[in-house]
């Protein structure tokens, strides 16, 4: 199982679109080598490469949020912080010898990041094109 970047997941806002495209080929990169069976010391290397995508993305989408006045910035905040303990936990398990950790992540990870963008990042992409007008 794996996603494609489709055009129902475009918020029309290309930036956000752009940075969306990129995770989800970070995560499918991800994925590969979980499916071949990479070693743990590729699997840490592109594990921390999904992380600190997540986390760049994330601020900018953040910042991007409060800069059009966006009202529900802080539950979406919320949700972010969600995704990424919930991401380092699964991480934590693998280091720890949880084999089937990293299977569990990529899924959760496609899951999520799916339903995210669906959801509620639709929600700002609505909030942002009625106010551009
Ligand atoms: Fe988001």
């Amino acid at each position: 199982m794996r996603i494609e970047w489709t055009e129902d997941l475009a918020l029309g806002i290309p930036e956000m679109d752009k940075q969306h495209q990129e995770l989800i080929a970070l995560i499918n990169d991800f994925y590969n080598a979980v499916e071949r069976g990479e070693r743990d010391e590729g699997i840490r290397a592109l594990f921390e490469g999904v992380d600190r995508y997540a986390v760049f993305h994330f601020s900018a989408e953040e910042a991007f949020l409060e800069q059009i006045g966006y009202p529900e910035l802080a539950p979406h905040r919320e949700t972010h912080a969600m995704f990424r303990r919930e991401y380092l936990t699964a991480m934590e398990r693998h280091e720890a010898g949880d084999r089937k950790a990293v299977r569990d992540l990529v899924a959760f990870l496609f899951s999520w990041l799916y339903t995210h963008i669906q959801k509620t990042d639709k929600r700002y992409s609505a909030f942002f094109h009625q106010q551009a007008g």
